[in-house]
C-alpha cells in the first residue's frame, strides 16, 4: 500500500496537542511484521539504531550506519500505516550541518519517515537550526545519549548534580528554540525531566527518565523480555518473550523427534 493511503495517520501536529492531555505511547520497530502489531496500538514508532545491539548483536550501537537504519525503515514504513515514524540517525551521519541535511533528505526521499531523531545538546543547535528550516522534523535526544558511551565511558545517568540539571534545561530550552518539535529525554534523574516538560511548549518523551513526561518509550526486545543480556532499571518486562519463545520450540522440536508432527491435520 502507498504511504499516501495511511488511515488516520498520527501527525507532528497530533502529538504537538496531545502536550498536557494525553501521554504519548512509542515502541521501537525494525522490521513490518512487528511494526504491523504495534501500529494500532501506540502513537509513535522509533527505527532506533538499539537494533544494532538487540538484533544484530553488537556491543553499542556505534556501528549502526545510515543505508541499515534506512532498510529497516523501509521495513517498517510497509507494516505501520497509522503510526508517527521517527528515524534515529545513525552515529557519524550528522557530524556537520551539511552532512546531516543530505542524510536526512536521503531519509525522506527513500522511506515514509515522518522525522529524524538525532543525539546531543547545544552542540547540536547549528545542525537542529538547519535541519528543520531545510523542512525536516527533528526529535532532539538528551540525557544518557548511547552514541557517546565510548567517550562517556560507559552509560552515565544525567541530572544527579545541581550543575547537572541545569545543563540539562539549557540543553532542552535551546533545542526546542531551534526548531526541535520533541525532545526525548533519556536515562536521568525524574525531577529534571519533569521540570524540562513543564517549562518547555513541544512535547517530550521519557524512557528511564520518571514519570512526568509527555511520554514514554521503550525497546520492543526489551520490554517483551526478548532481549536477555541486561535489563536496564527502567524496562518494565510485559511479557516473557524469551521463554514462550523457548518453550514453544521445544514442544515443535519434541514433536518432530517423536513424528508427533505433522499429524494428520497438517498433512495434503
Ligand atoms: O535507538 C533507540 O532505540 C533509542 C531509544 C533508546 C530511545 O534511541
Amino acid at each position: 500500500m502507498s504511504i499516501h493511503k495511511k488511515i488516520n495517520k498520527v501527525s507532528l501536529r497530533t502529538l504537538q496537542s496531545m502536550k498536557n492531555k494525553e501521554p504519548i505511547a512509542m515502541i521501537t520497530a525494525y522490521d513490518a511484521l512487528f511494526a504491523s502489531l504495534f501500529d494500532e496500538e501506540v502513537e509513535m514508532i522509533l527505527v532506533g539504531d538499539s537494533l544494532n545491539m538487540s538484533f544484530l548483536g553488537q556491543k553499542d550501537t556505534l556501528s549502526a550506519n545510515l543505508d541499515q537504519m534506512i532498510y529497516h525503515t523501509k521495513a517498517v514504513c510497509n507494516g505501520a500505516k497509522r503510526a508517527f515514524i521517527v528515524f534515529d540517525m545513525p552515529f557519524g551521519s550528522y557530524t556537520t550541518k551539511e552532512e546531516a541535511l543530505a542524510n536526512a533528505i536521503k531519509v525522506y526521499q527513500s522511506t515514509c519517515a515522518d522525522a529524524i531523531k538525532i543525539e546531543g545538546g547545544r552542540d547540536k543547535l547549528e545542525i537542529v537550526e538547519y535541519l528543520t528550516k531545510n523542512g525536516i522534523a527533528v526529535v532532539a535526544h538528551i540525557g544518557l545519549m548511547p552514541q557517546s558511551v565510548r567517550a562517556d565511558g560507559g552509560y552515565i545517568i544525567r541530572g544527579k548534580t545541581q550543575e547537572d540539571k541545569i545543563e540539562l534545561l539549557e540543553d532542552a530550552k535551546a533545542l526546542e528554540k531551534a526548531g526541535a518539535f520533541m525532545v526525548l529525554l533519556e536515562g536521568m534523574k525524574s525531577d529534571i525531566a519533569t521540570t524540562i516538560t513543564k517549562t518547555l511548549k513541544i512535547p517530550t518523551i521519557g524512557i528511564g527518565a520518571g514519570n512526568g513526561t509527555d511520554g514514554q518509550v521503550l525497546v520492543w526486545s526489551d520490554m517483551f523480555g526478548f532481549f536477555e543480556d541486561f535489563k536496564p532499571k527502567f524496562v518494565k518486562r510485559y511479557l516473557d518473550g524469551a521463554s514462550l519463545i523457548k518453550d514453544a520450540l521445544r514442544r515443535y522440536t519434541n514433536e518432530v523427534k517423536s513424528r508427533e508432527f505433522p499429524s494428520e491435520d497438517y498433512c495434503y
